[in-house]
C-alpha cells in the first residue's frame, strides 16, 4: 500500500508560512510570498529532474528529487489550496493528481482536481488509489495534524530552514498524545537541513 508522507519547508520556530512585514496578516497568497522558506529550491546549480526550473544544491537535489519521484498523488488542506492560487487549476507536483480536503464546498475546484468533503480518511484512500505503486504527499499543517491523529502518516520530512520567522502558520498543532519518530536521514545542505523521520507505530 502507498505510504503517506508529510513534507514541508519549515522555519526553526515551526512555521510553514510567514506573515507580512506589518506583522498582522500572514503571507496571504501563500508559498510564493514566503521566499525565505523556499530559496533553496533555486539557490543551487543542480537542476531538479522532477520539477522544471528548480536549481538546487547538489545534496538538496539528491534528497528532493528522490522524494519527489516517489509521489503519485498529493492531498492538500483547503487553506494551502487557497494560499497557493489554487495551484493554477493543477497540483503542486508536475504529474501527481491533487485531492483537496475541506468540510465544505470549494467552488473554484477545477476538473483536474478532486474535492473530498467526507473526511481525511476518504481523501487519503482516494489518493492512495490514484497513486498506484507510488506514495501520497500531504500539504498543510492542519491537514498533516489531522492525518497524524488518524494514524495515517508514515513519514515526516522537515526541510528545516535556518530562520526564526516569528509568526505565521504553525506546522505543529496539538495532538491528543505524543507520536514517536525515528530519524531516517539528516542531510545538511546550503540554506536548509533535510530531516527525514519515520512515524513509529
Ligand atoms: N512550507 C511549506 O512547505 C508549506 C506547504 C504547504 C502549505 N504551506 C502553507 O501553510 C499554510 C497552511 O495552512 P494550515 O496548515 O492552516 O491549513 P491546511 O492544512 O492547508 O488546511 C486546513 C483546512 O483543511 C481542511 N481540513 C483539514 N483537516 C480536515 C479534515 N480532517 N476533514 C475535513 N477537512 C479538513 C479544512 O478546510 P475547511 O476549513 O474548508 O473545512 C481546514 O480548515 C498555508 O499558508 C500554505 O500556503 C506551506
Amino acid at each position: 500500500m502507498s505510504k503517506v508522507i508529510s513534507a514541508h519547508a519549515v522555519s526553526v520556530d515551526g512555521y510553514i508560512s510567514g506573515r507580512t512585514p506589518d506583522g498582522e496578516e500572514e503571507f496571504g497568497r501563500g508559498l510564493g510570498d514566503a521566499p525565505m522558506l523556499f530559496d533553496w529550491y533555486f539557490d543551487g546549480d543542480t537542476p531538479s529532474q522532477v520539477f522544471d526550473g528548480f536549481k538546487l544544491s547538489e545534496p538538496s537535489a539528491r534528497f528532493f528529487d528522490t522524494l519527489a519521484a516517489r509521489v503519485g498523488a498529493s492531498v492538500a488542506g483547503r487553506t494551502t489550496y487557497e494560499h497557493s492560487s489554487h495551484f493554477g487549476g493543477g497540483g503542486p507536483h508536475p504529474t501527481a493528481p491533487l485531492f483537496v480536503v475541506s468540510r465544505g464546498p470549494v467552488p473554484e475546484i477545477s476538473e483536474r482536481q478532486t474535492l473530498v468533503t467526507t473526511g481525511i480518511e476518504d481523501a487519503i484512500a482516494a489518493a492512495r488509489e490514484a497513486a498506484g505503486d507510488k506514495e501520497v504527499s500531504l500539504m498543510g499543517g492542519g491537514l498533516a495534524t489531522e492525518a497524524l491523529k488518524a494514524g495515517l502518516v508514515d513519514e515526516l520530512v522537515l526541510h528545516q530552514v535556518p530562520i526564526l520567522l516569528g509568526g505565521g502558520h504553525s506546522f505543529f498543532r496539538e495532538l491528543p498524545e505524543h507520536v514517536n519518530l525515528r530519524l531516517l536521514e539528516a542531510i545538511p545542505a546550503p540554506g536548509v537541513t533535510h530531516l527525514h523521520y519515520e512515524v513509529v507505530r
